[in-house]
């Protein structure tokens, strides 16, 4: 092989490495009120409202009461748990990411949103995209197995519990109904 075509070669080797690992991993939390917009409807699931009434919306609510308080004491937390990165790291998304992986609608307050489990979403959420699963999960969609749930449902938890993926899967489950998929939506 020449040295010119061994030096394209490495180029495009590393041109292409850096399209597959930089695309999804740099896409920004755009926050769940962006989600909403299109996943709010009861004909298509209404996964907003299954979020929000499940216990993943008020994670970071959960952070400001007593409970929380003497867990915190109780694992060497000094001060305020919603301030402290041991309990905010499983209990909003994206915690300790730079200040500009973050869109405008971002909130801590809305805890473990959609992007905690499905990627950060600004290249996947454009209806086009959406609409084909392959392109979106290219452009960033996680389509959550276990191991996105034990990544804080773990004994690092200061309340774990046996973390049964089944059982517990049912109790946030937010499917699209059988029939509903495709077709217009918004
Ligand atoms: C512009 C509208 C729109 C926005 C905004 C949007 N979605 Fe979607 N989403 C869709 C459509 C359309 C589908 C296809 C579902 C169907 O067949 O009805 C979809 C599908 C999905 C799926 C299912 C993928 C699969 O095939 O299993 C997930 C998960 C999802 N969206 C998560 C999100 C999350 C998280 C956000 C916010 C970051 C978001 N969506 C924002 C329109 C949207
Ligand atoms: C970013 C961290 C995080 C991820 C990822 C996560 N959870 Fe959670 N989950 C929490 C926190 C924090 C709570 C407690 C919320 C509260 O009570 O305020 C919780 C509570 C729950 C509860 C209710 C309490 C319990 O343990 O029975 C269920 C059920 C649950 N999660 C299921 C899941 C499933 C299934 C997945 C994966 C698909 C998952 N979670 C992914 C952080 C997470
Ligand atoms: C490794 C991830 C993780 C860390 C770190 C973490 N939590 Fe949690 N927290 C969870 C999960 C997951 C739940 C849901 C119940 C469970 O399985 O533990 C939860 C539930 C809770 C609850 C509700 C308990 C209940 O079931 O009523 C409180 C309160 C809480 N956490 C406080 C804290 C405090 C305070 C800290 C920091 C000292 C902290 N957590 C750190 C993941 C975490
Ligand atoms: C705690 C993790 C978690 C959170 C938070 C979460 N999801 Fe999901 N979502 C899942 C899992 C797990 C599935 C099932 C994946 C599968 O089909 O294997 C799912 C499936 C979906 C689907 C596809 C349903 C289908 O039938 O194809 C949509 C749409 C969706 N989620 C949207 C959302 C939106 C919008 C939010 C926020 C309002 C959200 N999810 C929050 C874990 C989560």
């Amino acid at each position: 092989m020449s040295k010119k075509s061994f030096v394209v070669m490495l180029v495009s080797a590393i041109v292409m490495w850096l399209g597959a690992h930089s695309f999804a991993g740099d896409n920004n939390y755009v926050g769940v009120d962006d989600c909403k917009k299109c996943h709010k409807k009861d004909k298509k699931g209404a996964q907003y409202k299954k979020w929000l009434e499940g216990p993943h919306a008020k994670a970071y609510k959960t952070l400001a009461t007593d409970d929380a308080k003497k867990l915190a004491e109780k694992a060497g937390v000094k001060g305020d748990p919603q301030k402290s990165e041991k309990c905010l790291k499983c209990h909003v998304t994206g915690y300790g990411l730079a200040a500009d992986r973050f869109g405008e609608k971002y909130k801590k307050e809305d805890g473990v949103g959609c992007e905690s489990c499905h990627g950060a979403g600004s290249a996947y959420k454009k209806k086009k995209v959406m609409k084909d699963r392959d392109k979106a999960v290219a452009a960033g969609l996680v389509i959550p197995d276990e191991k996105v749930c034990t990544g804080c449902h773990n004994d690092e938890s200061p309340t774990f519990k046996e973390f049964k993926f089944d059982e517990r899967l049912k109790e946030i489950a937010h499917p699209i109904p059988e029939g509903a998929k495709g077709g217009s939506e918004e």
